[in-house]
């Protein structure tokens, strides 16, 4: 299975398939095996065990000579001096052993993730973790894919280029091959998202993601209708036209839409697509400008998704809106007290060009009203204020009902993209009450600013339509060391979280 990348050119190309052979026989560069914490020092995980008798049993007293516990996050490389056809082995800490042999399918994604990222530019590593089930195979077969990815396509010197080449999943589940292809298709999903946000905000202005999306989403069998400043401007969208008017590179609205038989349900996905921010008028200070590159990553999410959905035939319709536009300072750009009329026909006086994403949020969630979803989730790098409440890893979820929250954020816990239910109190409406318009978009009280916002979007949202809302400022980016299968930048965060979401809204219940 190939994992290549529709619309950008990056070198991360990594092939994954199945085997059920023995770890101690594998033909490879690189073995990876799971090792958990135990009372009496690190203990071999299961699918260990051929590796252990090639090394004559001595594999818990070699990492125990090193230093090695086994605790989840570690790392060790030993070399094998001929006595596995692998050069090296790389133990990975699991942590403490489940009973049973149930390992956490997160904890297995992070360990692949972290060992396959140890081993860039080695050509092919084989992965004996713990993988007795098609579940367990798949997340190990997707971590690896995932701490694989790097982005490659602005460095020069080749020797920075190699990724890995080819990874193997030992594995003798039933429905392994599926379950590998499975994490193959989500893996590409996530590595376009990285892509797209990591690429420099001047070579993706909206008419350049809006043309990625035309030309992968006719790929995937997707519908797929893109609308211009022209049009914009001619069907009342004054949200995005209205952020979008300072920027030379003009705004888009790109729909997605895929469709099911069978399908039940109707999901509707919005996605927040500011290819950089600037805060426009009311300037931000350089240093929180550094990474708004990543405040499209709510509609790379939703992109990546829908590609994914598709190619995995859900048994579901959903839409996906991507609301692109640059939020720049110029001569024509909107001024702070101007005031807009959304695609709702509600007016919002913008008191800080600054919150511009729940500007062009309004718009999709308004025009996604026509497509008579049951569910609206729109994601967003919305407010600096969800990183001040939840930190730079969890995002923030508000929803119309706590079921649909609940179920939200119990989806995302488990994909390993933590999150968590945030609420949407009445009192903090009025403070976006606005003298001259129906809203302001800005509540004066700094304080609630993630929550505020949230009941800023729920204004826009169809009358009846349940709706939830996921606020990703920080989670969409890393800007710190990788960890597990997170690398530097870019994290392609909630785009499998969407994908599970839909899968959960099948005409079968997922069954
Ligand atoms: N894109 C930012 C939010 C953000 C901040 C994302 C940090 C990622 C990291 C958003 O458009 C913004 O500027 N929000 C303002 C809103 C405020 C002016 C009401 C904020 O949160 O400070
Ligand atoms: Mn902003
Ligand atoms: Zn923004």
């Amino acid at each position: 299975m190939r994992t290549g990348r529709a619309g950008l050119a990056s070198a991360y190309v990594t092939t994954v398939r199945l085997n059920a052979l023995d770890s101690g026989s594998v033909d490879t560069d690189a073995l990876v095996v799971g090792i958990s914490t135990s009372p009496a020092g690190p203990r071999p995980a299961p699918g260990a065990d051929g590796v252990d008798a090639a090394l004559s049993g001595g594999l818990a007293a070699t990492l125990g000579a090193l230093g090695f516990t086994g605790k989840a996050g570690e790392i060790a490389k030993i070399p094998t001096f001929g006595a596995l056809p692998a050069a090296v082995v790389v133990a990975a800490g699991l942590g403490e052993a489940p009973e049973g042999d149930s390992y956490d399918l997160e904890v297995l994604r992070r360990a692949a993730g972290a060992a396959v990222r140890s081993l860039a530019g080695t050509p092919r590593v084989a992965l004996a973790l713990p993988a007795a089930t098609p579940e367990q195979a798949e997340a190990v077969a997707l971590g690896g894919l995932l701490g694989a990815y790097d982005f490659v396509k602005y460095r020069t010197a080749e020797e920075q280029k190699a990724p890995v080449g080819e990874l193997t999943v030992l594995s003798g589940a039933d429905g392994g091959e599926e379950a590998v292809a499975r994490a193959a298709t989500l893996a590409e999903s996530v590595a376009l998202v990285r892509d797209l946000v990591n690429t420099p905000p001047s070579d993706l202005p909206p008419a350049r993601f809006a043309e990625i999306a035309e030309e992968s989403a006719a790929k995937a069998g997707l519908s797929v209708e893109v609308l211009d400043e022209t049009a914009l401007k001619e069907g009342g969208y004054g949200g995005i036209v209205g952020v979008g008017q300072g920027s030379v590179n003009p705004p888009r609205l790109v729909r997605l839409g895929y469709t099911h038989p069978e399908a039940a349900t109707t999901l509707a996905f919005i996605g927040k697509g500011i290819t950089f921010d600037s805060g426009g008028l009311s300037l931000k200070p350089s240093a929180s400008m550094a990474w708004m590159k990543s405040d499209m990553g709510g509609a790379g999410a939703v992109f990546g998704a829908l590609l994914a959905i598709a190619r995995l035939g859900l048994r579901v319709n959903v839409v996906g809106y991507l609301c692109l536009a640059e939020n720049m300072p110029s001569g024509s750009a909107q001024r702070p007290s101007d005031v807009l009329t959304t695609y709702s026909g509600r007016t919002v006086e913008v008191l800080d060009t600054d919150a511009e994403g729940r500007l062009v949020l309004v718009d999709g969630i308004a025009r996604a009203g026509e497509d008579s979803p049951d569910i609206i989730v729109d994601v967003a790098t919305l407010t600096g204020g969800q990183i001040v409440a939840l930190g730079w890893r969890t995002s923030g979820v508000m929803a119309s009902d706590d079921e649909l929250r609940e179920q939200v954020v119990e989806v995302a816990a488990g994909q390993g993209e933590a999150a968590w239910g945030m609420p949407l109190p009445e009192e903090l409406r009025k403070g976006l009450d606005s003298p001259i318009a129906d809203i302001a978009n800005l509540n004066p009280e700094r304080s609630g600013s993630m929550l505020a916002a949230g009941i800023f979007l729920r204004e826009f949202v169809p009358d009846g339509t349940r709706w939830a809302h996921i606020d990703i400022a920080g989670p969409a980016f890393n800007k710190e060391a990788p960890y597990g299968y997170i690398p530097k930048g870019g994290t392609g965060y909630v785009t499998r979280t969407l994908v599970a979401l839909a899968e959960r809204h099948q005409a079968d219940g997922g069954a």
